[in-house]
């Protein structure tokens, strides 16, 4: 078939088959997420682009290049909108304005997609979907070490805990990190040859974005360039030792990658990353996050403490094995002369209402037919009347997942022995 219309490139569709394995993900979040006291909250797709201009950063690979601007219809042609790149500015926003960053400490966690119009690699889409959790208002490190065992805690849930390791770093104040910046760019400057074009452009804008840099031709220049931590305050460093001790406390594994400096601005002190070792160049980070006390003074003229993480699903999904699920009990039919429709939808109605889950075979068939669709309908068993069945006054039962024996129910039988029977091995 030729469709003349096609999906938005980058934009790829979540399939019937795809989705047993979201909702997987999507229950081990909600479970972890409410076990640690995070409440949901859902902001909208759009909002102006103003607040990531100043929260994100205009320099930014993600305000720089690869928003997807909008504006609204006519008569709101000054204003411009965008399509979320990320969720931390706007669950900041929804908080701020609401007014529920006046005391508390709200603990939040949301999921949803998010755009950013990136060059298309593996692993790397244009809407690609978020979970995420930010704790507002509490500036100690053991918040942040909470976030980051939060992550810790889902990976477990998934049975993934030992395929991801944890990268961590401390970038410090923004005074602190002015002062480095200013040495930093003293030393690629004077090194500006050896570094590749797209590293030379970034000097350019934010020196310490080059040391984020997966370029070969960049790696001498790197590995010789001074370190952050030389510029930092007894008051910084202590506040970080303090992160690494709890992550000890908590038995999560973790490795200092003085290099890690993430590619948006509100950062300050703990900056984090897990990644997924076996998947190689730069699509391997699953999870980024950390400290961004000072994004709220971006955008108004308060401010608060935040700590939070943010992980690519799709990445995430990767991981997960495919395991096979069923996700019906019954596949129901009535077949050839015994097709009474009214029959059928009456006694998948009371089945479902004693709890069974019910896919119904809405036509008049024959055996074979009614099988090959209940094979390929992920339930456990497929149920049906035939005229054998008709005259002995009975439902056949035929076990689908492990080729048991066939067996029968009473066709008067009540709903809940069906249930009971059918439904007793989920
Ligand atoms: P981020 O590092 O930009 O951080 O994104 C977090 C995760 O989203 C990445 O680790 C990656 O798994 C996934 N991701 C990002 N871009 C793409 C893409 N184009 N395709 C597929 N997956 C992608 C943030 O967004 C911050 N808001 C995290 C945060 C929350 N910091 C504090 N609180």
């Amino acid at each position: 078939m030729k469709l003349s219309v096609q999906g938005v490139s980058g934009m790829p569709d979540i399939l019937p088959d795809e989705s047993r394995r979201w909702h997987r993900l999507e229950s081990a979040v909600r479970a972890a997420m409410q076990a640690c006291g995070y409440q949901e909250i859902r902001t909208p797709i759009l909002e102006s682009e103003e607040l990531f201009v100043q929260s994100v950063g205009a320099d930014t690979d993600v305000v720089a290049k690869e928003m997807y601007r909008c504006q609204a219809g006519k008569d709101d042609s000054q204003r411009t909108y965008c399509m979320r790149p990320e969720g931390t500015a706007a669950v900041v926003r929804a908080l701020a304005q609401a007014g529920l960053l006046r005391g508390g400490r709200p603990r939040v966690w949301y999921m949803g997609p998010m755009f950013r119009h990136e060059r298309q690699q593996a692993g790397r889409q244009r809407q690609f979907h978020q979970f995420g959790c930010e704790f507002l208002n509490h500036a100690a490190p053991a918040a942040d070490v909470e976030v980051i065992g939060l992550c810790a805690d889902i990976f477990g849930r998934l049975g993934i805990a030992a395929d991801v390791e944890l990268l961590v770093n401390n970038l410090g104040r923004p005074e602190e990190r002015r002062a480095y910046r200013d040495a930093l760019r003293e030393h690629l400057a004077a090194r500006r040859g050896e570094l590749a074009p797209i590293d030379q452009e970034r000097l350019a804008r934010s020196p310490l974005r080059v040391l984020d840099s997966k370029e070969a031709e960049s790696a001498a220049a790197i590995a010789a360039a001074p370190r952050l931590e030389k510029f930092l305050t007894p008051d910084s460093q202590e506040y970080f030792a303090r992160v690494l001790a709890g992550l000890d406390a908590l038995g999560i594994a973790h490795r200092v990658d003085p290099l890690l400096v993430r590619g948006l601005d509100y950062y300050n002190l703990t900056v984090f990353e897990w990644i997924d070792p076996a998947a190689a160049g730069r699509q391997n980070s699953l999870v980024g996050g950390g400290r961004y006390d000072g994004l709220l003074a971006r955008i108004s003229d308060s401010d608060c403490a935040g700590t939070g993480m943010a992980a690519g699903m799709e990445r995430i999904l990767q991981r997960l094995a495919d395991a096979e699920e069923w996700t019906q009990d019954v596949y129901l039919g009535l077949l050839d002369g015994e097709y009474d429709e009214a029959r059928l939808l009456r006694l998948a109605a009371a089945w479902r209402a004693a709890g069974l889950r019910v896919q119904t075979h809405l036509q008049k068939d024959k055996i074979g037919g009614f099988l090959k669709l209940a094979s390929s309908s992920k339930a456990r068993y497929a149920a049906f009347v035939g005229a054998r069945e008709r005259a002995a006054g009975a439902i056949a039962v035929k076990p689908l997942r492990d080729g048991s024996e066939q067996f029968s129910l009473a066709a008067d039988a009540a709903p809940a022995e069906a249930a009971r029977q059918l439904g007793e091995q989920r």
